[in-house]
């Protein structure tokens, strides 16, 4: 059901356990105090929202990203960056041009991550606009951090109270090294950020697992085999089916989402159906 927020603008509910669709928003125009507003706010309830049909060039993208905070930009490993492309901006792309990537994880499986996670300071939003959308394959999905802490069991709750663990920096989303890494033999003591496992949103104040990536985090406090099964048991319990929704993308689509509330993960992609995004990333603060 939609909701209007104001005379033009209205969010409308996925029906799932996150996401939402903004209506009424123009995000290569200057922000209205009311709709930089309507975006916090459906953020914060819904985790992940869809401004479709945006035609976005890459400087108003950045200049939309910098009214909701500064954003990231870290040097590119995995391919050469186009050049003209601002440092804020990152290609997220299976296309090869000669042989060569144009753009970062490929059409490989991303699995299951928070958006760098691995820094001290990770990020608040991302923003990902669609520009080439394979006609099968590619969607990302999005798992409800605030509803998997609440409807964790009292038991689970218990052992992972004022814990911290590792958010690994060594592996990309799609499972390759990141150079100049190396393979990471004991978890205990690789390299990343330390982050509560429970974290409290700065602005909502609502409770949310963090978690970092899948398969490669370490949790203080218990000898590895131990922090594995636990990490194993928080991850199948986050990713479960009722805290799950899939966005499903069209060309055109700014997908926004709260890292602090919000997991996500993409499927494989078909590597001869070309899929190009441009993505910025918000600068969050050090978890709490
Ligand atoms: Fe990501």
């Amino acid at each position: 059901m939609s909701v209007t927020l104001s005379s033009n603008i209205a969010v409308v509910p996925s029906g799932g356990a996150c996401g939402a669709e903004l209506k009424g928003i123009d995000a290569s125009r200057p922000l209205t105090p009311e709709a930089k507003g309507a975006i916090k706010q459906a953020l914060f309830a819904h985790g992940v929202i869809c401004l479709r049909n945006q035609t976005i060039t890459d400087e108003q993208l950045v200049a939309f990203g910098r009214t909701f905070s500064d954003l990231h930009a870290y040097p590119v490993t995995e391919y050469e960056k186009p050049k003209g492309l601002p440092p804020e901006v990152e290609l997220i792309s299976n296309i090869l041009v000669d042989g060569k990537p144009i753009g970062a994880l490929g059409s490989g499986e991303a699995t299951w991550h928070s958006d760098m996670s691995m820094f001290d300071i990770p990020a608040s939003f991302t923003y990902l606009y669609a520009e080439k959308v394979p006609p099968v394959g590619g969607n990302t999905r999005f798992a409800n951090l605030y509803a998997a802490y609440d409807a964790l069991s009292d038991e689970l709750k218990q052992k992972i109270e004022g814990r911290k663990s590792i958010h690994d920096i060594a592996y990309i989303a799609d499972g390759r090294l990141r150079p100049p890494y190396k393979h990471v033999t004991d978890k205990s003591k690789g390299p990343g950020a330390q982050h509560p496992v429970v974290r409290t949103h700065p602005e909502s104040g609502r409770k949310a697992l963090y978690l970092g990536r899948k398969g490669y985090g370490y949790i203080f406090g218990y000898p590895v085999p131990e922090s594995d099964v636990l990490l194993d048991a928080l991850w199948d319990h986050m990713v479960s089916p009722q805290f799950v929704w899939e966005h499903e993308w069209r060309v055109g689509d700014i997908l926004i989402w709260d890292n602090r509330g919000v997991a996500h993960a993409r499927g494989t992609l078909d590597p001869t159906l070309p899929r190009l995004m441009r993505r910025i990333v918000g600068m969050g603060e050090r978890p709490v």
